[in-house]
């Protein structure tokens, strides 16, 4: 889920990750890890770098220096597969890596390729799919050993709820807690039910000893990730668990809203952030939660992927246009200031031009704070890739999507243009890349705030007043510290 900039690009990629801990029997063997993709995949490396650290391998942001080397990687658009494949040619041509150097990709492209990543011109030498990282002591073992390993089985109940996350290059401020894994969802164009399996809840309390924990070493923003963290439920009683979960009434369960509430209640000054919301799940409840807790942001990402019924139906989404704009409509009923981003795919198999339109005008209706936006990329395996025509011609999808961007681009401008004068409560998360005496945050909108930093410091919640705009970023003045 990237930056609005990067939208014709895949999402965050190739960040390295370093952390400094271990005393396992690996003492001395360097790890270097890169993550691609969604938080989802950002967060796993964490798993992956503690599993790793209890057997006594530091990481290194040097690849050079490292030992092992893992992409941690995503199938989402062709794209996404593409930039991966070409990071693992460069490794192997890289006349300054170790000698011994073995190379693992781990995530949804190991998922979806299985074994045959280990034949593509011996590239690779060990493929773990998501569901696979306890198990990567063993698989280390074995490659160091010289052979091959291959783990791509996936769970019905694997959380990693007991593995605490390993932080790396973290801010010490904001951190990601997984909360749920997989995805029953089926939208006819994803991969993600393939790479990631089953949708499957974590266990509450490991969920909420996580964030006080979080909380307890400072930091002040958890943002609760799941593919769709609305259909979250958990039960202690085990003979609620699996699929008499889902048909429980809500009184029986912790879910999702009750979930939310659980977190906030953990401190005032632990903001609460999650993603993402399906349409067809999210539920007053969850709003409510919103409304009544400061702490909880005014913030939902609720992808939309088409204006158009037709298309929503054929993408399999369950939701028509009617249905979207009525829960918009309600989210800024019950929460006025709430901010609503949004996904969408350009040139969905067998899309016209007015039903394009129908896209166009949800986005110019719903004025969007942010959008990520695609053109579709076919996928093997998926049931459109199975049942439909990619039949839009890829300059038609681009030249769609382009017309997306730069109508979304021109409203930021303006809604941002609108902010100032405006006051807002700003978490600082960091210094200003372009200028070091600025300091970075965000309001409970998620919209991203430079101010001066006079005595302010990281981890401090300011009441900034907007001064300037760009169609990215707003500039203001501190006006106060706030305490709680
Ligand atoms: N679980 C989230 C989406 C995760 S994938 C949800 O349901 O909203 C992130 C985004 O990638 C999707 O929302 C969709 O807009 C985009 N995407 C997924 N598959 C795609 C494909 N085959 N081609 C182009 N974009 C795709
Ligand atoms: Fe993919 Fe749909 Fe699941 Fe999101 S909800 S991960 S788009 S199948
Ligand atoms: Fe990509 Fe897998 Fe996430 S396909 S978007 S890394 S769930």
């Amino acid at each position: 889920m990237g930056e609005q900039k990067d939208m014709l690009e895949e999402s965050r990629q190739g960040e390295a990750l370093e952390l400094d801990r271990g005393n396992g029997t690996k003492t001395g063997k360097k790890l270097y890890i890169e993550s691609y993709g969604c938080q989802m995949n950002f967060s796993d490396s964490e798993i992956v770098a503690s599993v790793l650290g209890n057997e006594g391998y530091t990481t290194t942001t040097n690849m050079n220096d490292a030992d092992l080397i893992f992409l941690n990687t995503c199938s989402i658009r062709d794209k996404a597969e593409e930039t991966v494949r070409k990071k693992l040619k460069a490794i192997k041509h890289d006349p300054n890596k170790k000698e011994n150097v073995k190379v693992g990709v781990l995530g949804c492209m190991a998922e979806r390729l299985k074994g045959k990543l280990l034949e593509e011109e011996k590239l690779v030498d060990l493929v773990a799919g998501p569901d696979s990282y306890r198990k990567l002591p063993e698989l280390v073992d074995d490659i160091e050993d010289g052979q091959k390993a291959v783990n791509v089985l996936l769970s019905r109940e694997e959380t990693y709820d007991d593995i605490q996350p390993v932080r790396i290059n973290s801010n010490g401020i904001t951190a990601f807690v997984s909360i749920m894994r997989g995805c029953d969802n089926m939208c006819t164009f994803c991969v993600v039910p393939f790479t990631r399996g089953r949708e499957r809840s974590r266990n509450a309390k490991s969920i909420i000893d996580e964030c006080k924990d979080l909380h307890k070493k400072g930091y002040k923003e958890v943002t609760l990730l799941g593919q769709n963290v609305d259909s979250y439920r958990w039960s202690d009683d085990p003979g609620l668990r699996g699929r008499n979960l889902k048909e429980a009434p809500r009184k029986e369960v912790i879910d999702f809203a009750k979930l939310l509430v659980m977190v906030a209640e953990i401190a005032p000054d632990l903001r609460v952030r999650f993603s993402t919301s399906h349409p067809k799940d999210i539920i007053d409840e969850v709003m409510f939660a919103i409304r009544d807790y400061k702490n909880i942001c005014n913030y939902i990402h609720l992808p939309a992927q088409s204006g158009n019924t037709r298309i929503l139906k054929k993408m399999n989404r369950t939701y028509t246009r009617d249905w979207y704009d009525e829960k918009v409509a309600r989210i800024k009923e019950v929460i006025p200031e709430c901010a609503i981003s949004t996904d969408i795919i350009t040139g969905f198999c067998s899309e016209t031009d007015p039903e394009h339109q129908d896209t166009v005008n949800l986005m110019k209706k719903v004025r969007y704070e942010l959008a990520y936006m695609f053109f579709y990329s076919e996928r093997p395996g998926t049931l459109a890739q199975k049942k439909f025509e990619d039949d839009v011609p890829e300059v038609t999808k681009k030249a769609r999507l382009k017309e997306i961007i730069d109508i979304q681009t021109q409203i930021n401008k303006e809604l941002n243009e609108a902010e100032i004068g405006e006051t807002y409560e700003v978490l600082v998360e960091g210094v200003s890349k372009r200028d070091k005496n600025d300091l970075r945050g965000r309001n409970s909108q998620n919209k991203v705030i430079i101010f001066p930093q006079e005595s302010f410091k990281l981890g401090d919640f300011v009441k900034v007043k907007v001064e300037k705009s760009t169609s990215a970023t707003l500039i203001g003045k501190a006006v106060e510290k706030v305490t709680y």
